[in-house]
């Protein structure tokens, strides 16, 4: 059997006053991986703690298959967790680890069978006499997963089970997992910091920031249709380019966004979604460009839909396949301060709601959701009337990050011409909601 796992406005706070998860709601279907992913101290295992009854829940409310859990005790939730540091009793050999939770549910029954059937799926036979301290970092956490396993739980609680391991043996661990718990149609709710471990497990991935949920859905659409530039910046590599821009949606002329130095004109006749930014006219925004949305290209060789920017090279990462060119275009970056600063001080936290939630207004918003754990981006000095933003962040090397074959020669220093497809454009308002690509205006973006 496996399990519904229903979080209903769910929220925990360790000191009075701030909230680690804040009204956090969730549906995770039977059978279903659901990958809980952010940075470090988000609130991801308070959740899983919560789900497996190790933690109270503070408010809101818990359903297994429907039913309301927030009272059950642990050991009547029938789910193994899975913890990141294996947690392997060391005087018990690999057999009597993975026996053990089996003889404390059924004492009398015999484990055997079961504990050889478990290490067989997993590929650890050999290894079922050992001792954890004679056993490998990979191998303990097959024994740990094995320990999880044999009990047939109904639920699987995973919380960052491979962030001990050397990338190699992670990734294979990862395909290992993602088999196995299809193979067994047991619900999964997998914890992890790192965005693509995410994006390769989950059927859906729901991103935590400051215990406040930004967005829930399948990685495909989490990467297209970020909520927001915290999701946006969290998710693929190289990381989104966020640069500050001025929207500017003259009567009478083309509608651009200036980009410090240079702008993108917007083709004409405005798509329904461009069309959008005229409200924005005069106000700054926050453009977001995926490394797959520019190009290094002549202006003549653009396409429908492409408009020219020049970069000066500052900096090339070679990474082999590819090449990572970033370039200096005379904009400025904007700044996502939990990616920059990964751990805010839950007393910061409190402080900036308490600041965010002054006004009546603000409340309201709040309420809404769109201020919860406070702003997603900073832009907090006005651009000046030219569009040049007021201050330019010190930063380390260049403003766009672009891809490129490695067979192209490029030096520091090169002036280079680039081409923006404009299909690839993302917009967000100034607290970092998305304000396009808006899908009601794109039908069949959304999957
Ligand atoms: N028992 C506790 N008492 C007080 N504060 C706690 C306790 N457990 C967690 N916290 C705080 O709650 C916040 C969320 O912690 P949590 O462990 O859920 O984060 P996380 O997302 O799992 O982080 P990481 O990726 O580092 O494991 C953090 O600010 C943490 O310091
Ligand atoms: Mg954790």
């Amino acid at each position: 059997m496996t399990r519904a796992i229903t979080l209903h406005d769910v929220s925990k706070a360790y000191t009075r006053g701030v909230r680690v998860v804040d009204r956090l709601s969730l549906d995770i279907a039977p059978g279903e991986f659901l990958v809980l992913l952010g940075p470090s101290g988000c609130g991801k295992s308070t959740v899983l703690r919560m789900i497996a009854g190790l933690e109270e829940i503070d408010e809101g409310r818990l359903f297994l298959d429907g039913e309301y859990g927030n009272d059950l005790p642990p050991s009547d939730r029938d789910m193994a967790m899975v913890f990141q540091n294996f947690a392997l009793y060391p005087s018990m050999t690999s057999r009597d680890n993975i026996g053990f939770p089996l003889r404390i549910e059924a004492p009398g029954t015999d484990p055997a069978p079961r504990v050889d059937a478990t290490a067989r799926m997993l590929g650890i036979e050999d290894l079922l006499d050992r001792f954890p301290a004679q056993l490998s970092g990979g191998e303990r956490q097959r024994v740990a997963m094995g320990r999880a396993i044999a009990r047939h739980p109904s639920a699987f609680l995973m919380d960052e089970p491979l962030s001990n391991l050397d990338a190699k043996l992670r990734n294979h661990l990862r395909a290992e997992i993602s088999q196995l718990t299809r193979e067994l149609g047991v619900t999964t709710v997998y914890v992890t910091h790192d965005q693509s471990e995410a994006m390769s497990l989950g059927d859906r991935v729901a991103v935590l920031r400051g215990g406040v949920l930004q967005q829930v859905g399948t990685p495909r659409a989490v990467y297209s249709l970020p909520n927001n530039v915290f999701v946006a910046a969290f998710i693929g590599t190289p990381r989104i380019n966020l640069l500050r821009g001025l929207v500017r949606a003259p009567l009478d002329g083309a509608m651009t966004i200036s980009l410090g130095k240079q702008f993108l004109r917007l083709p004409e006749p405005l798509s329904l979604d461009h069309q959008l930014l005229r409200v924005q006219q005069g106000r700054e925004v926050i453009v977001g460009l995926r490394s797959e949305a520019v190009r290094i290209a002549k202006p003549a060789a653009a396409r429908t839909g492409e408009v020219a920017l020049t970069g000066l090279v500052e900096h090339l990462e070679f990474q082999g396949h590819e090449v990572l060119v970033h370039f200096n275009t005379g904009s400025s970056p904007a700044v996502v301060p939990e990616l920059e600063a990964p751990r805010p001080s839950p007393e910061r936290q409190a402080r900036r709601r308490r600041r965010e939630g002054g006004t009546v207004l603000e409340r309201l918003r709040e309420r809404a959701g769109a201020l919860r754990a406070g702003s997603v981006a900073t832009l907090d000095e006005p651009a000046r009337p030219d569009g040049a933003p007021a201050s330019v962040e010190p930063r380390v090397a260049g403003d766009l990050i672009v891809r490129t074959t490695p067979d192209i020669r490029l030096r520091h220093g090169m002036q280079v011409p680039l081409l923006v497809d404009l299909a690839h454009l993302f917009v967000f308002d100034q607290h970092g909601e998305r304000i396009c690509p808006n899908p009601d205006r794109l039908p069949g973006l959304e999957e």
